[in-house]
């Protein structure tokens, strides 16, 4: 066999190999997760900063990760809302739905109704191992519109900040 033969068998079996391993490892997770936790997962929707927000937070989950929320109020509705995270997938997951659940509520609605057993029932449940990923984004939005009502009781504060 030629040299170049030999080295296009050889790339050919490693490109099979890695996607049979990707399928196996997407089987796995699969088993673990919902349809929804992998969409959202791998498409999260919202995942962005938002400049001069009118409410913002950084939490820390108990495992050491952090989400950061934004808010931007309209006409006394969140009209948007973005997130960013250094966890895992399955944080990203809950920061994207948190975000969808936030979007188009009163402050009050947001409040009463954002929690983490609302994220866990849109994502249709998590691992035992997981759930404080929820209760890390339920959290991070919980700060961000206190944070909210903090700065609408002092917005000359607002310029000071560094968000
Ligand atoms: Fe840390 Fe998900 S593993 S928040």
């Amino acid at each position: 066999m030629s040299q170049k033969k030999k080295s296009n068998t050889n790339t050919e079996d490693i490109d099979k190999f890695a996607r049979e391993l990707q399928e196996q490892l997407m089987e796995q997770i699969r088993k673990k997760y919902s349809d929804v936790v992998i969409d959202h997962w791998q498409n999260p929707r919202n995942f962005e900063k938002i400049d001069n927000p009118d409410g913002y937070a950084s939490a820390k989950g108990s495992c050491g990760d952090t989400m950061e929320m934004f808010l931007k109020m309209s006409n006394g509705k969140i009209s948007e809302c973005g997130f960013q995270t250094d966890g895992c997938g399955t944080t990203i997951a809950c920061g994207s739905i948190a975000t969808e659940l936030a979007l188009k509520k009163s402050f009050i609605q947001a409040l009463a109704t954002v929690s983490a057993d609302e994220i866990l029932k849109k994502l249709g449940g998590l691992p035992e191992s997981d759930i404080h990923c929820a209760e890390l984004a339920a959290e991070a939005l919980r700060r961000a519109l206190a944070d909210h009502l903090y700065q609408k009781r002092a917005p000359w504060k607002k310029q000071y900040r560094q968000t």
